[in-house]
């Protein structure tokens, strides 16, 4: 269908599966186990009602923020998510165009099928792009990769915690992938040479592949102190999952925090982030002093967004929407998506009584003790 038949994000999901192979398909919608998590991520949202205020003059409404002072027109940025090309040739950077469109940050995957450097060539002079960071278990490597990536003018590390090793995602492993088809394509993929998988069918799945690698003893005491004698970029934890651990980074002088779940593709029944936000809202607000905190896992409607900023998140990221909407329209399809969430969001604000994102407290929103549809 033309790209204004496309209402909403799941308009844009359906889309996505109608065109992608079977095997693009597997890898993008997959999830742990019987993908419990992946699914209460979105029906969390569903328990979280907004107490609206009203005569509050909104004829003016301004959903822009800053993420680690950086500008965003709205309180969203693209989670990074591997294999892009999968869905589409021109991969990430089908992502980094639309991103530029609707003045979103993008977040760029360790395992993005593009190198960093080609990806940071297609964004504009102007344009914000974070990156996500899978630390190698060799410190050597892991420091040229972050020196790298500083020197290629990327803003923040997002430094991914919750994948050691790789959730068990069946729909993914059940589809043949032959890494060799990517080694031998035009992709980028140093990280899968040298992995005990390369070459062969791979019956862990494609995120144990591209995994394989990683550190496995990552602390708060050594990790932290070690990534920032490297680099002076900001430190992002991706994949906290409890109050607890909120804490613990804020003690270890993190710059942010992305309550995440991996979407449901690593801990199966880890809780959905937007119940952990809110347990931190209520047990701990100090910490939202102290660091910068963000949710991803499940976010498909302007007013999941507004909601997670009313319980003091300040944006929340998406990734399998920006994978979907890239392979089906390319840039044109991400900026539809940007462009669809921000007249969702500000249709929200409004009826909300808010003008702009510091309007939006704690106060508007009611977790629900009856049992939601
Ligand atoms: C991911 N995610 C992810 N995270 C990460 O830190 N590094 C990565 O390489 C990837 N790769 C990846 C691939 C695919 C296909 C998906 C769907 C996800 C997780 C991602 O950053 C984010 O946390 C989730 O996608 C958020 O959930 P939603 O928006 O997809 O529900």
């Amino acid at each position: 269908p033309p790209l204004i038949r496309i209402l909403n994000l799941t308009d844009m999901e359906n889309v996505a599966r109608q065109i992608l192979s079977h095997k693009a398909w597997a890898y993008y919608s997959s999830a742990s186990d019987d993908g419990i998590t992946n699914i209460e991520n979105a029906r969390a949202f569903n328990r979280f009602f907004f107490r609206a205020r009203v005569m509050r003059p909104v004829s003016k409404c301004d959903p822009s923020t800053t993420i680690l002072g950086f500008k965003s027109r709205i309180p969203v940025f693209v989670s990074g998510a591997a294999l892009a090309k999968l869905g589409h040739p021109d991969g990430e950077i089908n992502i980094t165009k639309g991103a530029s469109k609707g003045g979103i940050i993008q977040m760029v995957s360790s395992n993005a099928s593009l190198s960093p450097n080609a990806i940071m060539d297609a964004a504009d002079q102007y344009q914000t792009l974070f990156f996500q960071l899978y630390k190698h278990r060799n410190d050597e490597v892991a420091e040229k990769r972050v020196r790298d990536i500083e020197r290629l003018g990327y803003k923040a590390i997002f430094l991914t915690v919750d994948a050691i090793v790789a959730g068990n995602r069946e729909r993914d492993v059940r589809s043949p992938w032959i890494l060799e088809e990517q080694e031998n394509g035009p992709v980028y993929f140093d990280v899968l040479k040298g992995t005990e998988q390369a070459g062969e069918v791979n019956i862990f799945g494609t995120a144990g592949a591209l995994i394989a690698n990683d550190d496995r003893d990552m602390t708060w005491e050594k990790t932290i102190p070690w990534l920032r004698s490297m680099t002076k970029l900001p430190i992002v934890i991706k994949g906290v999952q409890c109050v607890e651990d909120a804490v613990l980074a804020a003690e270890a002088c993190c710059d942010g925090i992305l309550l995440s779940n991996h979407g449901g593709r690593q801990l199966e029944y880890s809780l959905p982030p937007l119940e952990v936000l809110y347990s931190l809202q209520q047990q701990r607000p100090d910490v939202f002093q102290r660091l910068e905190v963000y949710i991803d896992g499940g976010i498909r409607r302007g007013t999941d967004v507004v909601k997670a900023v009313c319980l003091g998140a300040k944006a929340v990221g998406l990734g399998r929407p920006f994978l979907y909407a890239q392979s089906a329209y390319g840039a044109a399809g991400v900026a539809k998506v940007i462009e669809i969430l921000q007249r969702e969001i500000v249709t929200a604000m409004r009826l909300l009584g808010a003008s702009t994102v510091k309007d939006l407290r704690p106060e508007m929103i009611q977790r629900a003790d009856w049992q939601p549809v």
